[in-house]
């Protein structure tokens, strides 16, 4: 992968990207966080949001449930936002926030009960070093969620046709690292070697979904 090309991080206009999130796919993420827990089953334990964004799927999975989330970013002003929500939610007591990089999370080995990521991936540069390290903090039968879903094919569909009437291009600048992340990840995952994996890809989106 060049990294040259890749300067789109999925979140670099961070008020656009709020806006966003409030106004267009506020929907989505308790609807996800339900097929997360409900596939899972996980009721409680510590839960990284990887590339959390505003923190909206963490927050949603933390009101339904008892787990404790760990909002990890690269960017300082998405963490702050995330705090922010998380405030304003009463999730701070079951919150807290880490600044750095997929590629070398800052976490101690098997340390976290289940990794959820949504939207991130495209962006990460090496994802056998970023689904490595995923897999490094995972504790032995904990899970991973990480894709692009949009929970139903009727969100799919409103918040595609939402999104193509506000920037016709809004795609662009991540499709091909959409395609090229899934040619590479049966490669990557059976070398990883976890209990098992499976990829979820139906009419609402496409998830990895990973027990260790
Ligand atoms: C499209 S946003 C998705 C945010 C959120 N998960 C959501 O669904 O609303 C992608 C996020 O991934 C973060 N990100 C991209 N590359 C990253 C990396 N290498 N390490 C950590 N975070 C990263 C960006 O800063 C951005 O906040």
């Amino acid at each position: 992968m060049n990294i040259a090309t890749k300067e789109h991080k999925g979140g670099s206009n961070t008020q656009s990207f709020d806006r966003i999130v409030r106004e267009v796919f506020a929907p989505i993420y308790p609807t996800i966080a339900e097929q997360i827990l409900v596939r899972t089953q996980v009721t409680t334990g510590k839960c990284l949001d990887v590339g959390c964004g505003t923190g909206a799927l963490g927050r949603a999975i933390a009101r339904l449930s008892n787990v404790h989330v760990t909002f990890f970013d690269q960017s300082i002003e998405m963490i702050q936002l995330a705090m922010d929500y998380a405030y304003e939610e009463n999730l701070i007591h079951r919150s807290d926030f880490l600044i750095g990089d997929i590629h070398k999370i800052n976490l101690a080995n098997e340390s976290i009960d289940i990794v959820i990521s949504r939207g991130s991936s495209p962006f990460w540069e090496d994802w056998h070093k970023a689904y490595s390290e995923i897999v490094r903090v995972l504790k032995v039968g904990g899970y991973a969620y990480i894709g692009g879903g949009f929970g139903t094919k009727e969100l799919k569909e409103q918040i595609t046709a939402h999104m193509n009437k506000e920037n016709p291009n809004w795609r662009n600048s991540f499709k091909d690292h959409v395609k090229t992340e899934r040619e590479a990840l049966p490669q990557i995952l059976n070398s990883l070697n976890p209990a098992s994996h499976r990829i979820i890809d139906d009419e609402s989106g496409y998830w990895v979904f990973i027990t260790k």
